[in-house]
């Protein structure tokens, strides 16, 4: 489907009313966005930079042309990246980054596909990050009526569109 300028859409939004932790002033977050999950981390990185940080960003693409809106992040922050056929920064996932090796963060801030969010969560648990996500489970109604979005927690199951859409990755059962 494409749209034009002028092209009318129905939405619902926002969902939730969780959004990330903003860091205490001695904490260092690096925010992780892969494909179309970079979009609600530029908007967090602008209100981290709106507050006097300069944020770190770490971003995943396939290849160098699907990696979104770059100039935008280059803008606010320090930038790093990988993509898996190497065609910028690292070749690899997002995981596999030198970045973990060479720096260290107190906190993540982490959006993209359900694989690479707990291939995240994995390495910040193993660096002793605090690490929240930003979940994409598909919503229908967003009220917490279609249960189409639950997502297991460690209190049990609960609707993204109402409970998240963030939630730290220590209540949820992925790492378990
Ligand atoms: S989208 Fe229907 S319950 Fe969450």
């Amino acid at each position: 489907m494409s749209l034009s300028a002028g092209d009318k859409l129905n939405l619902v939004f926002p969902l939730g009313g969780r959004g990330f932790t903003f860091p205490a002033a001695d904490e260092r977050i690096l925010l992780v966005g892969g494909g179309v999950g970079v979009a609600p981390l530029l908007f967090f990185g602008r209100e981290l930079r709106r507050r006097g940080a300069v944020p770190t960003f770490l971003l995943g693409a396939k290849s160098a042309d699907m990696l979104l809106e770059r100039g935008k992040f280059e803008a606010i922050g320090n930038v790093y990246i990988t993509t898996e056929d190497g065609s910028a920064g690292e070749m690899g996932f997002v995981t596999q980054h030198s970045l973990f090796e060479k720096e260290t963060f107190q906190r993540m801030a982490v959006c993209g596909p359900a694989p690479m969010m707990k291939a995240v969560a994995g390495v910040a648990q193993k660096h002793g990050i605090e690490c929240e996500v930003s979940l994409e489970n598909m919503m229908a109604c967003g009220v917490g009526a279609c249960l189409c979005c639950v997502e297991k927690t460690t209190r049990g199951n609960v609707c993204v569109c109402q409970d998240g859409p963030v939630f730290n990755i220590n209540e949820l059962t992925w790492l378990n």
